[in-house]
């Protein structure tokens, strides 16, 4: 079969190369891809900002399957344009993409659902932001209800800097684009947790759980990034948690959207605070993870076109999913000056290794200039391995990482140092 890749990051990157082992895949084309995918697919450029180009080049390309990688696509309605052409597509509907692309949607949902979540209140106005400030206790979340690229999120220490974040957020000043809605929400504690569901708009199938690091520095300090670096492990949740997430958060979501009728089919991405008052519910992403997928497609068994197919089929009920035990690690190399501004355009050398380390390299933002492969984004790269326990995974990584070089490369080297502990 052909299968398109809609998306052209570590994430991409990762589901072409899983596609790739697929004894049934002939041909992967990816739009746009990047510098690494170029290496296993056709790529094809196109905006993923822009529906009808994306349209279009399906149309033309006629593959067997369409995989929707990144979120815009989907909360611009990619999927239902495809299905209604009679396309094959994996990915939810605009509908169901609301559990991600609005927060108002998705806390109302979890309250209807009674899916365990922070408590939080929704504001349209700076006037509602002010009296709603008085029923919580500091800190304070406030968050953008839209889709924002990871920094729709400020956690504010006083009740004045809630407001003045939510002032600029209604402004557009924070974000670029002014928001209409805001949610102010309940600050949790505990171990943060990513958690992956297959959903094929009837059942909730367990994929892997991971960890991500969102913070630039070391020691989860700094400001928050799209995310540095990665681990999945047997041990991150217990058996029994991995049911109970799955029966009481995906299945719930699955039966609530499927009653509602904008039925769930793709990755439910269940962003989990182990709170002392057991997992809360920090956010729905209808995609997969990004680095959390570069590391779980390390560990992935089972045949990447039998997940793709069971969501599309709804026939995830007869699909059990495995993972190689032991764990896997991902780790971002970013350009000097990321998440702010960055320059692109770097040199990349120390890509091709003959070593037999088992390290797989996936590009998140990469090209090919003159046959050179160049730094293309904030995130560059996203080191890959996996072993029978996490620390060999991450010695495996950081020794190969120092053979690797671009002019003002970072990355922190504590990656699953929770786990470590
Ligand atoms: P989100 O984009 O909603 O996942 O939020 C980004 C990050 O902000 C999360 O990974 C958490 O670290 C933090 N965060 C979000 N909501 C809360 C909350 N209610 N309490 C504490 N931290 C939060
Ligand atoms: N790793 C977080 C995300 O993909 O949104």
């Amino acid at each position: 079969m052909k299968v398109l890749v809609i998306g052209g990051g570590g994430r991409e990157h990762a589901l072409v190369w899983a596609l790739r082992k697929s004894p049934s895949v002939k041909e992967v084309v990816a739009a746009p891809g990047n510098g690494g995918i170029a290496e296993l697919a056709r790529c094809l450029p196109v905006d993923t900002n822009n529906l009808h180009a994306m349209v279009d080049l399906v149309v033309i390309e006629k593959p067997d399957l369409t995989v929707v990688g990144p979120e815009v696509p989907l909360a611009l309605g990619l999927v239902d344009e495809l299905e209604q052409r009679k396309l094959r597509v994996f990915g939810p509907t605009k509908a169901a993409a609301q559990l991600e692309s609005s927060k108002a949607f998705s806390k109302a949902f979890m309250l209807r659902y009674e899916i365990p979540t922070a408590e939080y209140a929704l504001c349209t106005t700076l006037d509602e932001v002010r009296a709603a400030l008085l029923n919580f206790s500091l800190p304070v979340v406030v968050k953008a209800s839209g889709l924002a690229a990871g920094k729709g999120v400020v956690i504010c220490n006083t009740r004045l800097e809630a407001e003045t974040t939510a002032a600029q957020m209604f402004s557009g000043v924070l974000l670029g684009t002014a928001q209409t809605e805001i949610v102010l929400e309940e600050f949790l504690t505990g171990e943060e947790v990513s958690f992956f569901a297959l959903c094929d708009g009837k059942h909730a199938v367990p994929i892997a759980a991971a960890q991500d690091h969102k913070r630039i520095g070391e020691g989860d300090t700094g400001p928050n990034t799209g995310g540095m670096g990665a681990y999945s492990t047997d041990g991150l949740l217990t058996p029994a948690m991995c049911q109970w997430v799955t029966q009481h958060i995906a299945q719930k979501v699955v039966d609530g959207m499927a009653s509602e009728g904008t039925p769930f089919k793709g990755i439910l991405f269940i962003g989990l605070m182990m709170s002392h008052r057991g997992p809360k519910v920090l956010e729905f992403n209808t995609r997969w993870g990004d680095p959390e997928t570069e590391a779980i497609m390390l560990r992935l068994e089972t045949d990447i076109v039998d997940l793709f197919n069971a969501a599309v089929d709804g026939t995830a009920i007869g699909l059990s999913i495995h993972l190689k035990p032991g764990a896997s690690a991902t780790v971002i190399a970013a350009s000097a000056g990321y998440p702010g501004k960055y320059v692109s355009g770097k040199p990349i050398t120390g890509l091709d290794s003959s070593s037999d380390d088992g390290v797989v390299i996936f590009h998140a933002g990469t090209a090919v200039n003159d046959g050179q492969i160049v730094t293309a984004g904030g995130r560059v790269l996203a080191v890959t391995a996996e072993a029978a326990d996490l620390r060999e995974a991450l010695d495996r990584i950081y020794q190969r990482m120092k053979t690797i070089s671009f002019e003002g490369m970072q990355y922190r080297r504590d990656i699953g140092h929770r786990a470590l502990q």
